[in-house]
């Protein structure tokens, strides 16, 4: 049975707060003439907040105003329950915003407003997909094929817009930090006479059960003629809560110039000039190159099944499975406590009841106890699983490239590279680094430790991506777009004992000490006219921006 729990999630449906759906319909109903559209109405609070907003400037019919969509039965026991007579009928539809294509509602509205499902692009019907894409092409938006749920809802809209028309959005961080979501950006800004996005740090929907980053979009002039500019991205200012926001809507909505960034570049944004000034300067030196340079980043195993692949040391003893048949394998950045990984730390992993051991059919043909553990496989999952399928033999999804270094995938720290000493291979939760051809066993250390230093590990939160628990997250190539200081004239000695005193201190539970060696030694090694600014003040930024990135209840320090 599906529980209500799973339900809210699968439709997205987390409802926002009144104070700020007021906020929202404040500022975008200013007429009472206006025709006013929120295509997912769900809990009905953008629906009640239009309806005081609509008496407070006069009106008596506010029914009159008020459309709505949503696919959830409960929405319109919502709509039963709290707009009552006044929903009009004939104004709302229950159905699937994507596939509604009603005429009568082209063109029609001078607010679409609201706060759309966040659903991923897995989870959308790939007919439904299809079919909204194709009206989208229609308005000349290509959303790319990862999008989710609530990009659809903002393209979609526009077509329902008036010209002059207005839209304000509540949407989840990906509107900030999602591929898909660039080119979408783009196309809403060449298309509003004005247009501004608003990031709140406070989380909004705690209590709704999810701690998503609250993104306010408002635009206002619609222009539905086709724009011959090209815009650039939409600017993007920082609120810490609610009342801040009110604020800074006030101010621009009359005409003020907020302290912005653009969308694209929104941690940057935050950093204080003095800090950006300190970060420029490093990355303007000659010795600063892109991790990605000495660095090729590649997603780890992929199984499957990791449960079924994976086995901890005693699992493998009860189905009497050798070791010789197994090969070892990774699957949690938690596992590396240091700089390197080494067999002892391997060890230390299985016996700590790890599952880092991997079924590997090469290694021993076919021994008895593994082919009887592989037969065991429910033949119905075998053919469900897709990943299966696109390998040679299910049964081995060791590819035989072992990496020279991993690099985290998920993490609530910043990125590391660790040095693997052993034969283990990793699972996709973890990347594989390889080093460029010519970079030495040294060099390799050199950039682990530089990595680590505050300016690295600030790069590391501009290109990494955000998501709603606090946790930073690199994809490969945001991985090898972190900008590193090479400096050429450490030598090897002094590379040596660095990394092996960062190593230890991490082990230690030392991450602030290992990081501030990382600085001291990267500045002794380099040009750099400001050093004791750059000390004094980089590790507060980080700080700063790793305490932004983590939600309230979760305390950071750069200890953990
Ligand atoms: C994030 S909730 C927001 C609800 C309401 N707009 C608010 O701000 O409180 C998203 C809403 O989208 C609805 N929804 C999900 N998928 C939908 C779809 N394909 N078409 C229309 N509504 C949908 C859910 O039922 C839910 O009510």
């Amino acid at each position: 049975m599906i529980t209500a729990a799973a339900q809210k999630r699968s439709l997205g449906a987390f409802y926002t707060p009144t104070n700020l759906s007021d906020l929202l319909c404040s500022w975008g109903i200013r007429h009472l003439t206006d025709q006013i559209l929120e295509p997912s109405f769900g809990g009905c609070g953008f629906l009640t907040s239009a309806v005081a907003r609509l008496r407070d400037i006069g009106s008596s019919t506010p029914q009159e105003h008020l459309y709505g969509c949503d696919i959830d039965p409960n929405a319109f026991e919502h709509l039963g329950k709290t707009l009552g007579e006044l929903a009009k009928e004939g104004h709302f539809i229950k159905g699937d915003y994507l596939l509604t294509e009603q005429s009568s509602w082209v063109g029609k509205f001078d607010l679409v407003i609201g706060n759309p499902p966040y659903v991923p692009y897995q989870k959308i019907d790939s007919t439904v997909r299809e079919l909204a894409q194709s009206r989208l092409n229609a308005l000349g938006l290509k959303l790319g094929q990862r999008a989710s749920l609530w990009a659809y809802f903002v393209g979609l809209a526009l077509s329902q817009l008036k010209g002059g028309g207005r839209l304000a959005w509540v949407l989840p961080g990906s509107f900030l930090q999602a591929d898909y979501a660039k080119g979408l950006r783009r196309f809403l800004a060449a298309r509003f006479d004005r247009i501004h996005a608003f990031a709140v740090q406070q989380r909004l929907f705690l209590e709704e059960g999810t701690d998503e980053e609250t993104v306010v979009l408002l635009a206002d002039g619609y222009r539905r003629a086709v724009p011959s500019i090209t815009a650039t991205d939409i600017a993007l200012s920082i609120c810490k809560d609610i009342a801040d926001l009110r604020d800074k809507i006030e101010s621009w909505t009359n005409g003020e110039v907020l302290q912005s960034s653009d969308c694209s570049s929104s941690v940057s944004g935050q950093i204080s000039a003095l800090s950006r000034e300190i970060f420029e300067e490093a990355n303007q030196l000659g010795e600063c190159r892109n991790l990605g340079d000495f660095v090729k980043v590649r997603i780890g195993l992929v199984t499957g099944d990791n449960p079924f692949f994976l086995l901890t040391r005693f699992r493998a003893a009860e189905l009497g499975i050798p070791e010789s048949a197994l090969t070892p394998v990774l699957s949690k950045f938690a596992y590396f406590d240091g700089l390197t990984f080494d067999d002892t730390d391997h060890e230390n992993v299985l016996r700590d009841g790890g599952r880092a051991l991997m079924v590997n059919c090469e290694k021993q043909g076919n021994a008895l106890p593994l082919q009887a553990y592989i037969d065991s496989y429910p033949p119905e999952k075998l053919k469900s699983v897709g990943t299966f399928g696109k390998r040679a033999t299910w049964t081995q999804p060791e590819d035989g490239n072992i990496p020279p270094a991993f690099f985290p995938v998920m993490h609530h720290l910043g990125p590391r590279l660790i040095l693997n000493l052993t034969n283990a291979n990793c699972t996709n939760t973890l990347h594989r680094a390889f080093f460029v051809d010519g970079v030495t066993v040294v060099q390799a250390k050199l950039l682990s430790i530089s990595l680590m230093c505050t300016f690295s590990q600030i790069s590391g939160e501009i290109v990494g991506r955000k998501y709603g628990s606090g946790v930073l997250k690199h994809e490969p190539r945001d991985a090898e777009r972190i900008r590193i200081l090479v400096p050429s004239t450490a030598v090897a000695a002094e590379i040596n004992s660095t990394y092996k005193k960062m190593d230890s201190l991490l082990r230690h539970g030392n991450a602030d000490s290992a990081r501030r060696l990382a600085d001291q030694f990267i500045l002794s090694k380099i040009e750099f006219n400001r050093k004791q600014c750059w000390l004094d003040q980089l590790p507060k930024e980080l700080l700063a921006i790793r305490r932004r990135r983590v939600p309230d209840r979760k305390k950071v320090s750069l200890n953990n």
